[in-house]
């Protein structure tokens, strides 16, 4: 683990660091996945975008941000379950919160930082008598470790995001 991490609600003050994050980390696992695909990252840099700003002073959604020393390195959220994953589960999840948005610098990929967001979110959503969350992954580099973390997904939903290119969605009990 590195040194000198926080982990901190997303403020004002750091909404460029943590735009950074994801305008840096969305083409890159874009990338991992072969995908070529401008408009479709585009899309998704704005969505979140407009999601972090919306969280700003507000509860929901919740952003947290992994800050190394005073730069912003990761991001995570939670926020109402995404119009994919009620498709892909035929809507049997709609009212459970989505465990989102988590991103980190790619220069800080694989030193236990995404798994210290994740550990927050959840410490502070039991807090909140949060007792189940969702999540969803369509990237092919991140759904062994969700699957490692969190178990054999609720759905699979094949080739929903390309050929080849599945959704997976778990149900987590905290
Ligand atoms: C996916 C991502 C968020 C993970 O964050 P990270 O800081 O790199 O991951 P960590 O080092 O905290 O590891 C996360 C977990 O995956 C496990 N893991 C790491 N590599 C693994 C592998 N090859 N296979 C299985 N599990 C693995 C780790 O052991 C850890 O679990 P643990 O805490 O229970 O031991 C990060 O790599 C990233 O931003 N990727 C690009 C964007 C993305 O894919 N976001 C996810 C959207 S769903």
């Amino acid at each position: 683990m590195i040194e000198n991490l926080s982990i901190m609600k997303l403020t004002d003050e750091d909404f460029e660091g943590a735009y950074e994050v994801i305008k840096t980390t969305i083409p890159y696992a874009f990338d991992l996945c072969h995908l070529d695909d401008d408009d479709e990252v585009k899309a998704m840099i704005n969505e979140k975008r407009d999601l972090l700003k919306q969280s700003i002073n507000k509860d929901e959604p919740i952003f947290f941000i992994a800050k190394h020393n005073d730069k912003v390195i990761g991001t995570i959220s939670f926020a109402p379950c995404s119009e994919d994953i009620k498709i892909c589960t035929n809507n049997e999840i709609t009212d459970l919160g989505e465990m989102g948005g988590l991103y980190i610098l790619p220069e800080y990929q694989g030193k236990g930082i995404g798994s210290t967001l994740i550990n927050y979110l959840i410490a502070y959503l039991k807090k909140q008598g949060i007792e189940e969350v969702c999540l969803e992954s369509g990237y092919k580099q991140a759904q062994p470790k969700w699957i490692r973390k969190f178990g054999e997904p609720y759905v699979i939903a094949k080739d929903y995001w390309a050929p080849g290119l599945d959704n997976m969605v778990w149900k987590y009990k905290i």
